[in-house]
């Protein structure tokens, strides 16, 4: 397994600048201000993340609302400087976005460009490729018609519900050819039968071009049909990985079944312990 490495996170730590509002504001944007995190000045938001992830690996990163996911995908997405440690790409280590990885952020609005339609949106990246124009519709064409968004293609981001700006993220991060997909909770603002329908269509995506995915969900059933592995972070501040479970079930998985029952329990308790370990240091104690 470890011959796959693809993303080798060692010992890393992340404390957000707030000497100045202007740092960091192309993150800023995400959180609520009254929200952020000040007054520990000794306390990092991420602290000794290490955490390997396999090439073609579905994993899934779970935990309390404001521990870091978010941050820990934006500097995989190459967005955000870290303050310490290392995180490689095939050996390499991050410093920039690339073509590698497509984005599907937690927060539509700063994604989309609200000047493009909806089918040059998702068209943007791939012409950025110099892919052809005739290549390039039926790709666009395609991941609209997956994500229900065809009969909207010219319409404005000003124009679309929050769940539909959300699906021309997903349609962009499927038609882009990066091999690393990084989505942060894609699905939280879709309704029930559209969500169903996209965790289907990733799985096929997934399996048919061996993509590695890197997903956040606050939904253990979603993280449980879905993932290869779960990460479960430490509650904040100064989260870390806590636990790793591995879901080693064939797809498709259904909610009913036994196996995946029992593991959801299993993440469910895991996740638990996790976020109420932190007054006692935090570490995973049932290793
Ligand atoms: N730009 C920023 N400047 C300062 N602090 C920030 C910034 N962005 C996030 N934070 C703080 O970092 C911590 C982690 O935020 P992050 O958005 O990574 O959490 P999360 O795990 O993704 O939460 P959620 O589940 O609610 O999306 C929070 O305390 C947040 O207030
Ligand atoms: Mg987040």
């Amino acid at each position: 397994m470890s011959e796959d490495k693809l993303i080798e996170i060692k010992n890393l730590r992340l404390k957000y600048d707030t000497s100045s509002p202007k740092k960091n504001l192309f993150f800023s944007k995400n959180v609520n201000p009254d929200a952020i995190f000040k007054g520990q000045e000794d306390s990092y938001v991420l602290d000794d993340v290490s955490l390997d992830i396999n090439k073609g690996e579905f994993h899934i990163f779970l935990g309390a609302s404001g521990c870091g996911k978010s941050t820990l995908l934006n500097i995989i997405a190459g967005f955000l400087q870290k303050t310490d440690g290392s995180v490689k790409i095939e050996g390499n280590e991050i410093t920039k976005p690339g073509r590698d990885r497509g984005v599907v952020f937690q927060n539509a609005e700063l994604a989309i460009y609200p000047w493009l339609t909806v089918y040059k949106n998702v068209e943007f990246g791939l012409k950025l490729q110099k892919v052809k124009k005739e290549e390039r519709k039926k790709i666009v064409d395609d991941a609209l018609e997956l994500v229900g968004l065809s009969e909207h293609r010219n319409k404005y981001p000003s124009e679309l519900s929050g769940g539909m700006k959300q699906r021309v993220q997903i349609a962009r991060s499927i038609a882009s050819d990066s091999e690393i997909l990084i989505m942060d909770e894609p699905f939280g603002a879709l309704d029930a039968q559209t969500r169903k329908t996209l965790q289907d269509e990733l799985i096929r995506i997934w399996q048919q071009t061996g993509k590695t995915i890197l997903f956040v969900t606050h939904d253990l059933q979603e993280a449980v049909y879905l993932g290869q592995k779960i990460s479960i972070f430490s509650a904040a501040p100064n989260a870390h990985i806590a636990k790793q479970i591995e879901v080693d079930l064939p797809y498709p998985r259904r909610a009913g079944d036994g196996k995946v029952a029992m593991l959801t329990n299993d993440v469910h308790m895991e996740l638990n312990k996790a976020i109420n370990a932190h007054g006692e240091g935090g570490v995973d104690k049932s290793a």
